[in-house]
């Protein structure tokens, strides 16, 4: 793993960001691995900000997850989130930008297709991922299998207590999310975790130091041969 060491949460997203545009200049199709929370706020922002350079229409992005229950109207739902952040925003075309369905009727099938369209995008070439501070990537809580698909998974309560801010209350929260599983996040060829504050330096820590275990599913990126960790000092500080 190589760790890019930053001052701030702004220059992790700019940094991040000219990684990110550059696969875009430089590969015929790129796919992109998206993920969403507090993170990778600030690169959208700032891929917004070069948006008027570089052209989206020949991109395709794959959202790591989505809660169950929530259509793409409700402020909380990460299509939305999406949406709001990044998508209205930028020129790429409507079904290029994928997210798990999570009002979708047949939940089962919703995953299965969702693994079947990463498949023949060509498989994702650059993951952003955060990190949980139980060490969840996408939504696999601990205990998640290695050898995980896209899958319905039950939250934590740790993860509906840490994503309660962006809701009315503990009770709004779903219970339940679709996620690409970790098979599926290791199948990407390039992986960007980023990582910010330092009430993430242990998580971080464990997973860069720790033994690598289903109990703590992001340390499965030790085994990734491609994963670069863009981190400013205070998530470091526990290294
Ligand atoms: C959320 C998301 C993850 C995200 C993580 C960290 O629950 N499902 O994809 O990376 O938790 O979120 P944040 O960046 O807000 O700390």
């Amino acid at each position: 793993m190589e760790i890019i060491s930053v001052n701030s949460y702004e220059e992790m997203s700019e940094k991040t960001c000219s990684m990110v545009l550059n696969k875009i200049k430089h590969l015929q199709n790129p796919v992109l691995g998206l993920a969403t929370g507090s993170t990778p706020e600030g690169l959208y922002h700032r891929i917004i900000d070069e948006a008027d350079d570089v052209s989206f229409r020949h991109v395709s992005t794959f959202n790591l997850d989505e809660y169950v229950g929530l259509n793409k109207e409700d402020p909380n739902s990460y299509q939305y989130y999406m949406n709001d952040k990044l998508f209205k925003h930028i020129d790429i075309p409507d079904e290029n930008a994928h997210l798990p369905n999570g009002v979708a009727v047949d939940l089962e099938k919703e995953c299965h297709d969702y693994e079947r369209f990463i498949r023949e995008a060509g498989h994702v070439d650059i993951q952003i991922l955060g990190l949980g501070l139980n060490g969840h990537i996408g939504f696999n809580e601990p205990g998640t299998s290695f050898s995980s698909r896209t899958h319905v998974v039950d939250l934590d309560e740790s993860t509906r207590n840490a994503n309660a801010r962006f809701f009315g209350s503990i009770d709004e929260v779903p219970t339940k999310a679709i996620t690409m599983g970790i098979e599926t996040i290791m199948e990407s060829k390039e992986i960007l975790l980023l990582v910010s504050g330092e009430a993430k330096a242990e998580a971080l820590a464990r997973l860069v130091n720790g033994e690598v275990t289903e109990s703590f599913p992001a340390s499965i990126l030790q085994q990734h041969e491609h994963v670069t960790i863009i981190a400013d000092e205070a998530a470091l500080s526990k290294l």
